[in-house]
């Protein structure tokens, strides 16, 4: 079977298909994911917590972004592997396009970076160079200082129309998928009907196109707490394999993400 690719990853949701995402970092969960039939994995640099203990995603480097993209693309030959372009890798579009450069040689088959209007010029630029786009809006974790935590985001109206404004140009400037993270049910809805591209949603709701999950929060797994977004799997299931196809048949019968799992 071929890739995944973000054609087929669009007509999934001109199909009303949803798409199912988790995170991934070595090679064993990679190949239990893509066995699957997960569409797409993010080597995320939620890395920095679930697996260096970290408080934040901060300190995660291009370096550690790098090994684990090699590590999950050496077993998974079927799902699309998105790699997240680390805190502070892509101020400028020159540092970008390196960095994004680096992560595709490691095996990535696309990059997300988190934020709006101003990485319009260099999202531009990676395509024009051939390197696809993941966009990332909502609850940005690499600005959880400017936050002031891991907050709900766009619950206020100007919040939100700015959030579908920086979707929009994000689109027109060439990302092809969206990851839409902590917004309450309506504005997820209302950004995905917007869209062409499909939305990957977490913590967002049902109505988005897909939904991500990171593997430690889906397998009850994290250490410290567990998001409310999220849901444990494996607790219904005891065995990976099976919470794995358990979160994908949820996805896409609309059961998770439950309005327990969704802010309004
Ligand atoms: O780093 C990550 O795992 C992410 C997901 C939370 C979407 O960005």
């Amino acid at each position: 079977m071929a890739r995944m690719s973000v054609s087929r990853l669009s007509k999934m949701k001109s199909e009303n298909q949803k798409i199912t995402c988790i995170t991934a970092y070595d090679a064993s969960f990679a190949a239990i994911f893509d066995q699957a039939g997960i569409q797409v994995l993010l080597v995320g640099d939620s890395l920095g917590m679930v697996l260096q203990g970290h408080e934040s995603t901060l300190p995660v480097t291009v370096d550690d972004i790098k090994y684990h993209t090699a590590s999950v693309a050496s077993t998974a030959k079927n799902s699309l592997i998105v790699a997240d372009l680390p805190f502070m890798s892509y101020s400028t579009a020159e540092q970008t396009f390196e960095n994004a450069a680096i992560l595709m040689r490691a095996g990535a088959n696309m990059v997300k970076l988190e934020g709006g209007e101003w990485l319009s010029e260099s999202v531009k630029g990676l395509v024009e160079r051939g390197i696809p786009v993941c966009g990332h809006l909502g609850l940005t974790p690499q600005s959880v200082n400017v936050f002031g935590g891991y907050k709900v985001q766009g619950r206020e109206e100007e919040q939100a129309e700015k959030l579908l404004a920086d979707a929009l140009l994000l689109q027109q400037s060439g990302i092809q998928l969206l990851v839409l993270e902590c917004v309450p049910v309506p504005l997820a809805e209302r950004v995905s009907k917007a869209l062409q591209i499909p939305v990957i949603g977490i913590g967002a709701g049902a109505q988005t196109d897909g939904q991500i999950l990171v593997m430690h929060d889906a397998f009850g797994i994290s250490a410290g707490f567990c998001p409310k977004f999220s849901k444990n799997f494996l607790v219904e299931t005891g065995d990976i394999r099976r919470a794995v196809s358990l979160y994908k048949e949820q996805v896409e019968d609309g059961t998770f993400p439950a309005a327990e799992h969704s802010f309004y």
